[in-house]
């Protein structure tokens, strides 16, 4: 199949330069956006087509539409950033490419071609490029995604998707500006299981883990921790992070793929780059009892979440139920601190990315 060629609309009044400065000087994570979107429809019959860079604005939805009732959605999440000389770059953007088809094939959705993935995201940084925010770790975070857009209540896979990536200029995930986050384990509820769709970035998996998140956040902590649902005992991942957990004789672990974690992108980098530092990184299960028995006797050292959103975010305390622990002395640790360090040099083109990470645009 032949890529459509983008259609370009420009902004008839996009915002104003004054109105825009004071948007980016301190976004919080998702609440602002550029002034265009990238548009693209499939069917069955036309394959993608109607590929467009628009005005960002509002969808109108015929109220059959399938994912308003079958939730047939996925997306991504990947940033672009300003390098120190000025130019752009995006980080890792193929395999955001791959993981949307992942998605797409767990989902029973159609599978967009990777190139022209990679293009529509291309198209909105040079459309938007203006907007990225002057601040610390700021970047345009970019939001590809996909929703079923036939008109029909049969419960089967749509025949029509809309394909559409929006832009939101963000500075730090977290806003509470303490060195480590605090975390909450959830007993009453489970993010994914066995068979189920842990491993797509589907809506869904946010859906059903928004109540968990809200516990933790009513008692006062960040993040919700998942554990399994067959045994509630090996820890899985945050609401919207993978974890790694350093230990005193230079091991991590982080936990394998077992089909109900997200393949997060950010943890596979840091793999890479702790083995290529030196340290010894192990994919295996690790259970919630142990972690407490571990931070207790000091074998453990330092844990510490990931993602696009979050990049690497120390872990202070842990919660569950009435009793609490503390990770190392609470705050940012060495080897976590090294490895973000690594990450971002290698993110913000500062150093070498021997592992062509590194889109420039
Ligand atoms: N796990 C979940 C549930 C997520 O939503 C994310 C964020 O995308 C991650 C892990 C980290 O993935 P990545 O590093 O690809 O952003
Ligand atoms: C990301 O890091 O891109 C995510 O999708 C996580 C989300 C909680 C913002």
């Amino acid at each position: 199949m032949t890529a459509p060629a983008f259609a370009h609309v420009p902004h008839p009044s996009p915002m104003a330069d004054d109105v825009r400065a004071a948007a980016i000087a301190d976004p919080v994570f998702g609440r602002v956006f550029t002034d265009h979107m990238v548009s693209i429809r499939y069917s069955e019959d036309r394959g993608w087509h109607d590929a467009q860079v628009m005005p960002r604005g509002p969808l109108s939805l015929d109220p059959a539409t399938a994912v308003l009732h079958y939730a047939q959605e996925i997306f991504e999440g990947l940033k672009a950033y300003r390098l120190d000389d000025g130019s752009m770059a995006l980080f890792r953007v193929e395999a955001n490419a791959a993981r949307f088809n992942e998605s797409a094939r767990r989902m029973a959705m159609a599978e967009l071609p990777e190139q022209l993935f990679i293009e529509a995201v291309k198209q909105i940084v040079a459309v938007d490029a203006h907007w990225f925010p002057p601040v610390e770790g700021g970047a345009l975070y970019l939001r590809p995604f996909m929703y079923a857009s036939e008109v029909f209540l049969g419960v089967k896979p749509a025949s029509e998707y809309h394909f559409l990536v929006i832009a939101s200029p963000v500075g730090n995930y977290f806003k509470s500006g303490a060195p480590a986050v605090s975390l909450w384990v959830s007993d009453d509820y489970t993010r994914a299981a066995p068979g189920g769709t842990g491993a797509a970035k589907c809506g869904g998996n946010y859906a059903a883990s928004l109540i968990a998140q809200s516990q933790a956040i009513a008692k006062g902590h960040d993040q919700v921790v998942f554990l399994d649902a067959a045994e509630r005992r090996w820890i899985e991942e945050l609401g919207g992070m993978n974890m790694f957990f350093v230990f005193d004789d230079g091991s991590i672990i982080t936990p394998p793929l077992t089909g109900s974690i997200l393949p997060g992108i950010t943890r596979d980098a840091l793999m890479t780059l702790a083995r290529d530092a030196g340290l010894t990184v192990r994919e295996e299960p690790y259970a919630i009892d142990q972690w407490q028995a571990d931070a207790e006797s000091g074998r453990l050292t330092e844990s510490f979440a990931c993602g696009t959103a979050a990049v690497v975010t120390p872990v202070g305390k842990v919660t569950r139920g009435d009793t609490s622990f503390t990770i190392g002395a609470g705050g940012p640790g060495q080897v976590t601190g090294m490895l973000k360090d690594r990450l971002v040099d290698i993110q913000r083109g500062r150093a070498a990315d021997p592992y062509g990470w590194v889109t420039r645009l």
